[in-house]
C-alpha cells in the first residue's frame, strides 16, 4: 500500500511536470519556447522575455534565423547588448538616474555612466518571467508576466506586466505589451529590443539595407545621449529616412552611428496604430520587414555598441551588424515635461502594440 502511494506520488509529479505549461500552469523554469506556424519560427525565452530567434525563407526559400542572438540562454544573462530583450520600467535612459513626481524625488540605479539605461543594471530584461500561457496550432502565442515591486530599481510603486508575442498570420509577429501600476503613479515605457539582420543573423553589416522611417522630426541628444528637449526637423540632415535610402548613405555624417529617437508622423488609425518604419535587406535575400505600432516614437539604432560579440554559432557580431527599431515614448520624458507623458496611475493600464510584417522580393 505504502510503494503504491508512493509510486502515485511520483507518478503525480511527473504528470505536473510535463503537463507543463499547455495546461495553463504557470512556470517561472527558464525555458526556450517556439511560436511555429508554416515555415515561420519565433523563440522567446523568458529571462528577460527575450526573443532569441526567428527563423523564415528568403524570397528564394532559402531559411535563415534574422535576430542576432546567443546559444542557450545563460549568456542572456550576462550580456550588455541587450539582444532581444524586453526592456522597462523605463526603456531608453533618464538623465542624472532620477525624476521627480508629484513633488518627490525618486533615485534610480544609474547603469550607463551617471544615467539609467533600459530600467537599471536589473531592469525588465534581466528578470525572470514567468510563462502564464502558452498555445499552438494556427495562431500561436505566449504570454509572460512580471510583477515589479515598489522600489525596484528605484522606481515607485508595485506593477504587473504582461507581454504576448503572437504570431497573428504568416509572417506576422505581433507583441503586445500591457502594464498595469497596482499602487502608485509610475512611469512606464516598454520596448522590445531585437538586432535585426535581414539577410541572417551571420550576415555581416547592414548598412547596405534601405530603410524608410515614417518621422519628419527626431529628438536631438547630447554627448550622453540625453535627449535636450528640442525637437528638430531631419530636413537637410543625415537622420532624414522619409524617402527609403541606404543606412550606410549618411551615417558617416552621424558621429557613433544612428541611435536617435524618432518622433512619428505618419497617420494612425483609430487604434493609435501606425505605419513606423520599412527595412530591405541589402544583400540580396528579398526579405522585407514593415514595422506598426501605437508609440509615439521609434528609437533606430545601429549596433554601434557590437564589438566582437560571440554570439549564436560561434558567430562574432561587428559593430552595425543588426538594427533596432525600437518603438517607444520619448526618451527621458520624465525630466522633459513637453515631451508625451509616460505616467500612469493605477486605474490606467499602459498599453504597447508592435506588429513586424516579413515579405519578400
Ligand atoms: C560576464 O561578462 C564579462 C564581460 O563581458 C566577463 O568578463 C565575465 O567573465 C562574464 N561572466 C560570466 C559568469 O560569464
Ligand atoms: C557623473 O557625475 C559626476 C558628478 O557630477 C561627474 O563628476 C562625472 O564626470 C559624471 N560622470 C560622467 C560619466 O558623466
Amino acid at each position: 500500500m505504502a510503494r503504491i502511494s508512493v509510486l502515485f506520488f511520483f507518478l503525480s509529479l511527473l504528470l505536473l511536470a510535463t503537463a507543463g505549461v499547455s495546461s495553463g500552469a504557470p512556470t517561472k523554469r527558464v525555458g526556450i519556447y517556439e511560436l511555429r506556424r508554416g515555415e515561420f519560427s519565433v523563440k522567446v525565452t523568458n529571462w528577460g522575455a527575450t526573443i532569441t530567434s526567428v527563423v523564415l525563407p528568403d524570397s528564394k526559400g532559402k531559411v535563415a534565423d534574422i535576430a542576432l542572438g546567443y546559444d542557450g540562454i545563460r549568456p542572456y544573462t550576462n550580456d550588455t547588448t541587450n539582444f532581444g530583450a524586453l526592456v522597462g520600467r523605463v526603456a531608453n535612459r533618464i538623465a542624472n538616474a532620477r525624476f521627480t513626481l508629484n513633488g518627490r524625488t525618486y533615485h534610480l540605479l544609474p547603469n550607463d555612466g551617471n544615467n539609467t539605461l533600459h530600467g537599471g543594471p536589473k531592469g525588465f530584461g534581466r528578470v525572470i518571467w514567468t510563462v502564464k500561457d502558452k498555445v499552438d496550432g494556427e495562431y500561436p502565442y505566449i504570454t509572460l508576466y512580471y510583477r515589479s515591486v515598489d522600489g525596484e530599481q528605484g522606481f515607485p510603486g508595485d506593477l504587473d506586466v504582461y507581454v504576448t508575442y503572437k504570431i497573428d498570420d504568416d509572417f506576422v509577429l505581433s507583441v503586445i505589451m500591457h502594464a498595469v501600476p497596482l499602487t502608485k503613479p509610475t512611469p512606464i515605457n516598454l520596448a522590445q529590443h531585437t538586432y535585426w539582420n535581414l539577410g541572417g543573423h551571420e550576415s555581416g553589416s547592414i548598412l547596405e539595407d534601405r530603410i524608410k522611417i515614417f518621422a519628419s522630426h527626431i529628438t536631438p541628444v547630447n554627448d550622453q545621449l540625453i535627449p535636450t528637449g528640442e525637437i528638430r526637423s531631419v530636413s537637410g540632415t543625415p537622420f532624414d529616412f522619409r524617402e527609403p535610402a541606404k543606412i550606410g548613405s549618411k551615417i558617416g555624417r552621424v558621429p557613433g552611428g544612428y541611435d536617435i529617437n524618432y518622433v512619428l508622423s505618419s497617420p494612425a488609425d483609430v487604434q493609435g496604430v501606425r505605419k513606423v518604419a520599412v527595412v530591405e535587406d541589402g544583400r540580396g535575400s528579398g526579405r522585407v520587414l514593415e514595422l506598426w505600432a501605437n508609440q509615439p516614437g521609434v528609437q533606430f539604432y545601429t549596433g554601434n555598441f557590437l564589438k566582437h560579440e560571440r554570439g549564436k554559432n560561434g558567430h562574432y557580431y561587428k559593430i552595425h551588424d543588426g538594427l533596432c527599431l525600437e518603438t517607444q515614448g520619448f526618451p527621458d520624458s520624465v525630466n522633459h515635461p513637453k515631451f508625451p507623458n509616460q505616467i500612469y496611475s493605477p486605474g490606467q493600464v499602459y498599453k504597447h502594440f508592435m506588429q513586424f510584417k516579413f515579405s519578400f522580393k
